[in-house]
């Protein structure tokens, strides 16, 4: 692979919380593309950036990824999610090339009620989820050499978040409620990137091995509530002298919002473990490296 790998990775997602990452953490030649000169809504776009990068191996980070928003807007979240990533996946195979796709955790519907692993049921609960089940299908039917990896509660230091939104509401309010009967696994975009990062490093220096192809699961390790991180956001805030608001638990049912969000949506990484010798670390330390690098960044 060392005459493939003295070209880029292509990253799409532009300026993208992972895309984003991905870019700062490469130490190897990156060609990150966004909008307006990469977009799903402008098929063409694809194939032109992809023939001007000349890549060897492509991370599909770009996503519709506004999971409300979706619920009112089907096309736009299925041509981002499925239509585009499924053109990617030609473009990919027509050059032999791998692709690594970032699909998420609301492919579940959260009644399971322990981690997922990649071989349970799948079974979206809103359009978001199903835009982006349809796009890990069409991706893997396209791509022999598709990597798909389902994440989850994706969080930077930069960006729209949870945690930066927990930090900006607890500047001006002393009482907060949040959703405490959803658990999930906290995942940073700078550990995902580097998770990339290495499985890419992986595939080079191995080359290609039917072992690599199919789903994994690539969250941080460990597990929480939303309401369990906003109180961690606001523990560690207080280390950089912020004012900490009372933090109320509430109900799902108390928060209604369009799209219907899964119950419990963990993820089991074992398999990204043992096949690319890649595990995310704990959740609780990579959010206090997070909220460092906000307050550092002032
Ligand atoms: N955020 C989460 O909590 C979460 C959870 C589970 C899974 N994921 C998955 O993780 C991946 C990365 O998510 P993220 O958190 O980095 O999302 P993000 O910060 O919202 O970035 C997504 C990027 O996709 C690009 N994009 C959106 N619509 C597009 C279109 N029609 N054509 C081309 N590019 C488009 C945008 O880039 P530009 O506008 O800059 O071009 C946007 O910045 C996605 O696959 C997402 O589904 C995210």
């Amino acid at each position: 692979m060392a005459e493939t790998t003295a070209r880029p990775i292509l990253v799409t997602g532009g300026s993208g919380q992972l895309a984003s990452a991905l870019a700062a953490a490469a130490t190897v030649p990156v060609c990150l593309r966004g909008r307006p000169a990469f977009d799903f809504d402008r098929p063409e776009s694809i194939g032109a950036a992809f023939h001007q990068a000349n890549p060897w191996l492509v991370v599909n980070a770009a996503a519709y990824t506004a999971v409300d928003a979706a619920e009112q807007d089907e096309a736009a979240a299925y041509r981002a999610n499925r239509d585009g990533p499924a053109e990617l996946a030609r473009l990919c195979e027509a050059a032999g090339m791998p692709l690594i796709h970032v699909s998420t955790d609301y492919v579940f519907d959260g009644a399971k009620g322990e981690p997922y692993v990649e071989t349970d049921q799948v079974a979206p609960q809103c359009v978001y989820g199903a835009s982006k089940l349809a796009g890990e299908k069409a991706v893997l039917e396209a791509c022999k050499r598709a990597v798909v990896l389902r994440t989850s509660w994706v969080y930077a230091p930069t960006g729209r978040n949870f945690v930066r939104t927990m930090l900006t509401l607890g500047r001006t309010r002393d009482r907060l409620t949040v959703v405490a009967d959803q658990k999930g696994c906290p995942t940073t975009a700078p550990d995902l990137a580097a998770a990339i990062l290495e499985i890419a490093a992986r595939i080079a220096a191995s080359g290609w091995q039917d072992a690599y192809a199919g789903v994994f699961h690539a969250a941080g390790s460990g597990w929480t509530t939303w309401h369990g991180l906003a109180s961690a956001v606001f523990a560690e805030a207080a280390r950089h002298g912020a004012a900490v608001p009372r933090v109320d638990p509430i109900t799902t049912a108390d928060y209604p919002t369009p799209a219907k969000r899964p119950a419990d949506s963990r993820l089991d990484c074992t398999k990204l473990a043992t096949v690319f010798g890649v595990r995310l670390p704990e959740w609780r330390p990579s959010l206090a490296r997070t909220i460092d690098a906000i307050f550092a960044a002032g």
